[in-house]
């Protein structure tokens, strides 16, 4: 089976980190966005990903071909000189989507869930219409395009003729692809049972963790932390030190190489790699981008967000703060803000 992941979005909602590195590559759970969906994808028998690509596609391919390897996949970069939006891509890579009759998956990149993707092949083999979506029920509809109070979980399944309602230009699939398919009769929606969460900002990109972190708990508790101050469902990297009396949890991602100080206090945060927490700071609702460091007795919440190598002076207050790569912080910031 084959798959195509759409990459290509500039990941403006999730800056700072995106100024450091694209979107699909951000740690999520300690492993790249990406990566999870990838390996579900190859769980389900998928042998070929297309991942298009129009945007720091050097970096992704550097990286991503080294998992690839490993998972015995073949990738396959679809590289866009201008933006496509959401159905351009899929005709762009029409070649390698029409050599069989099979249908192929298209996904977005930064959707967070349990992959359906074996059931929604069933389901999509049965009814024998060109288009399967799956749709997911949320508390806020409106900020997704929507009928009802289920919405586009951004993963669907096409069969190749679907090609012929897509052009090579920049096309919508949700606005002038899947509109023409259920005039036609032609779409099917299959529910997403669990959990759902578009990641692609900071705020949704936490209530993803917890959601995940759950699943996690109901799946595979063994892969979360247990330990004296460790609280509710907490990951941490096999390489993160912790030091002592530090509480961490509920629902809390630490990185590889993190360093936790003595003391430090952290709920619903993620932080990511080579970052250090220094004694007693306290953290709810953040996440510290790569090699920052957040000094002593530090207090930071509100949905905090560090770039890329942040200094946080000691003693400091930050609520809501945005902080952009290679920044040092001296003084608090008490209302939330982009700091530059
Ligand atoms: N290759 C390529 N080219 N990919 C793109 C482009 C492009 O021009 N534009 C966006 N993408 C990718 C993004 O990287 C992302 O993986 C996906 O397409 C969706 O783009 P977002 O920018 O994240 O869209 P959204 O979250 O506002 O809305 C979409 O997802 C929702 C569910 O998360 C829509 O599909 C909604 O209908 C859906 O409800
Ligand atoms: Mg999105």
């Amino acid at each position: 089976l084959r798959a195509l992941i759409l990459v290509g979005g500039y990941g403006t909602r999730l800056r700072p980190l995106t100024l450091s590195r694209p979107k699909p590559l951000v740690e999520f759970a300690n492993k790249p966005m990406l990566l999870h969906q990838i390996e579900a994808l190859v769980d389900s028998n998928v042998t070929e990903i297309i991942l298009a690509v129009s945007y720091r596609a050097v970096e992704m391919e550097q990286e991503l071909s080294i998992e690839a390897e490993k998972l015995g996949v073949n990738l396959i970069f679809s590289h866009e000189n201008k933006p496509l939006g959401t159905a351009g891509p899929i005709a762009l890579a029409h070649k390698i989507l029409s050599t069989s009759d099979e249908p192929f998956f298209v996904l977005n990149s930064d959707i967070i869930c349990d992959f359906p993707f074996k059931k929604l092949y069933e389901f999509h083999k049965k009814h024998e219409k060109e288009g399967t979506i799956v749709v997911t029920q949320v508390e806020e509809p409106s900020k997704y395009e929507f009928v009802s109070n289920k919405i586009n979980a951004g993963i669907y399944i096409l069969n190749p003729s679907v090609l012929n309602r897509i052009e090579l230009r920049p096309m919508s699939i949700e606005k002038e692809v899947f509109p023409g398919m259920a005039n036609d009769g032609q779409l099917y929606a299959m529910e997403l049972p669990g959990f759902w969460m578009d990641v692609g900002q900071p705020k949704d990109f936490l209530t993803g963790m917890c959601l995940y972190l759950s699943s996690l708990r109901e799946k595979s508790p063994d892969k979360l932390h247990i330990g004296d101050g460790i609280v509710g469902d907490v990951l941490v990297h096999p390489t993160a030190k912790i030091g002592k009396d530090c509480r961490i949890g509920p629902n809390v991602t630490i990185g590889p190489n993190v360093v936790l100080a003595d003391g430090c206090c952290i709920k619903r945060s993620t932080i990511l790699k080579s970052a250090t927490i220094k004694e007693h700071a306290w953290l709810d609702g953040c996440i510290v981008g790569w090699r920052s460091t957040v000094g002593r007795w530090v207090r930071m919440e509100g949905i905090t967000v560090l770039g890329e190598d942040v200094i946080v002076k000691d003693e400091l207050y930050i609520n809501g703060g945005q902080v952009l790569p290679h920044k040092s912080i001296a003084n608090s910031v008490p209302e939330p803000q982009i700091i530059m």
